[in-house]
């Protein structure tokens, strides 16, 4: 699928502060994949926006790349890191999530918040065999998508209704049901942890956030 209009709303939105998403508190949570990683382990961060994981991983011991296709995120994340020193732990790196430009096996830990349901059907082979090539077997996989047991979603109500997708101002979102997570990454990955999350309160998007275990 062409992700040109979607790409171009993401850049909009980084460099006019209306990327709402970064306010969402899923980093904190996704600390929890550290509970399994001995500290220096490495980390990828797939579609890592402004980075905000990147830096709390580093604080807790951790080396960690952040995969992002936003070149101006990658320069302006690349600089704050030599600001702060931390270029032998963190890096920006410019690529697409779906043909990753990383080597096999290189990863303890992967980490997606918010990146998959942006991605269309037709993409989600690519997207588990490249989430399974980068991680080491045993290595963990922490993932954070769009439930469809959403109540609401600006004027739509996903639980309600037959359809899965939706699009809004050009970006597409998909709400996955529990099973279907489930039959996607189950070659390739044991799934861990498996749970909804309401990050705001009642009337918001439900996320499910899994755990999973390369095979
Ligand atoms: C909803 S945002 C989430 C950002 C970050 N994970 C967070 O929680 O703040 C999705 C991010 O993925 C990036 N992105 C979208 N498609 C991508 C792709 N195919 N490969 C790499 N990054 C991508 C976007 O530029 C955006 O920064």
């Amino acid at each position: 699928m062409d992700y040109q209009d979607q790409n171009t709303y993401f850049a909009r939105a980084y460099r006019t502060g209306t990327d709402h998403w970064s306010h969402i508190p899923f980093t904190r949570r996704a600390h929890e994949i550290t509970e399994h990683l001995p500290k220096g382990s490495l980390v990828l961060d797939l579609g890592t926006g402004r980075g905000r994981l990147l830096f709390d991983l580093a604080g807790l011991g951790y080396r960690a790349i952040g995969l992002e296709n936003n070149p101006e995120l990658v320069a302006r994340g690349n600089n704050a890191i030599l600001l702060r020193g931390q270029e032998k732990e963190l890096r920006f790196f410019e690529g697409d999530a779906l043909d990753i430009p990383l080597a096999n096996d290189s990863f303890d830990g992967l980490v997606d918040i918010g990146l998959l349901h942006h991605i269309s059907p037709e993409d989600y082979t690519m997207y588990v065999s490249e989430t399974a090539r980068v991680l080491k077997t045993n290595g963990y996989f922490f993932l954070v998508v769009l439930s469809k047991n959403t109540p609401a979603f600006y004027s739509w109500h996903p639980a309600k209704d037959e359809i899965s997708d939706y699009e809004y101002e050009r970006v597409r979102y998909h709400f996955f049901h529990d099973q279907e997570l489930k039959d996607l990454f189950e070659k390739s990955f044991e799934i861990v942890d498996f749970a909804h999350d309401l990050p705001y309160g009642s009337k918001d998007a439900i996320y499910t956030v899994m755990l999973l275990k390369k095979r």
